[in-house]
């Protein structure tokens, strides 16, 4: 690692911690909200972060049946279970446990996502990354990776990272092509007291949700527990301990500091360009 790191200990800190808010969408799916909500409106670039998790069929059965987005990506990262998705493009695929579906809106799609199971435990992550001004209406695109086709960096202590887009310090590299905003998004899991240690640009937005065990952050060693969304502010190394056997998300990206107008599934710069979407959709023009 870059000495500069090892010596001024220049490490993110966490600047806020939150539990979300439970709430539903689509067609009656429970969901605790991240981002997005009254707490935390947004982290640019990041519009949405939404946790579902359950073993009932009636939290999730109904999935997010046909609806139209415009402005922006949406990622999903399955935990458990399967998700099918479905697009007026002409795309459709399943993906399952460590599984991404990265779909560029742009200027408009309409899908589907539906659980593709009737029982047993339905557990991932929908992340929303807004995009810049001017590649909102931009062709829409999908990219689908199951957890086999994922890059997976191997540690020394046992640990791994599986890296879905960004670069580790070791220069492993994620499989998702990205051509506008382009946020790192890597699954990490470490074994108790193991160190990792992540380099991002001084004014990148960065995040941490544990999805099991806790960790301890920067030199402050403050906590962050299973299901708790920590925002990292301040240096240029995202230090993290293990405080038990544990896997977590990062992700960052550089904030696109424009204007965000958003309304339902449309995010845009103005007013006009939402009623845009609106007509746009009425009209058949997605
Ligand atoms: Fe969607």
């Amino acid at each position: 690692m870059d000495k500069k790191y090892q010596n001024n200990h220049d490490y993110r800190e966490l600047a806020l911690v939150t539990s979300g808010q439970p709430c539903s969408d689509g067609a009656g799916v429970q969901l605790t909200r991240l981002i997005g909500n009254d707490e935390l409106t947004m982290l640019d670039p990041f519009l949405l972060l939404d946790v579902f998790q359950s073993d009932k069929p009636q939290d999730y059965i109904g999935g997010f049946p046909s609806h139209p987005h415009r402005g922006f990506e949406t990622v999903t990262y399955m935990l458990a279970g399967h998700m099918r998705h479905k697009d007026n493009v002409g795309n459709e695929g399943v993906i399952s446990a460590n599984g991404v579906q990265w779909m560029t809106a742009g200027r408009g799609i309409v899908h589907s996502e539906m659980p593709e199971q009737e029982s047993g435990l339905l557990k991932g992550l929908q992340l929303w990354v807004n995009l810049p001004k001017a590649h909102k209406m931009t062709a829409p695109h999908y990219q689908e990776f199951s957890a086999d086709t994922i890059t997976v960096e191997k540690r020394e202590d046992g640990g791994e990272v599986r890296v879905i887009s960004g670069k580790t310090n070791n220069d492993i590299t994620g499989v998702v092509i990205n051509h506008f905003v382009e946020p790192t998004f890597m699954h990490v899991t470490l074994p108790n007291n193991a160190l990792f240690k992540q380099n991002i640009t001084k004014e990148d937005k960065a995040f941490i949700y544990v999805i099991s065990g806790q960790v301890s952050i920067g030199n402050t060693s403050k906590t962050l527990n299973k299901e708790q969304l920590g925002i990292l502010e301040g240096g240029t190394c995202i230090k993290v301990e293990a405080g038990s056997e544990t896997s977590f998300l990062l992700v960052s990206a550089a904030p696109l500091n424009e204007p965000v107008v958003r309304s339902g599934p449309f995010v845009m710069n103005t007013k006009a360009e939402i009623m845009q979407a609106f007509s746009d959709l009425q009209n058949n023009r997605f």
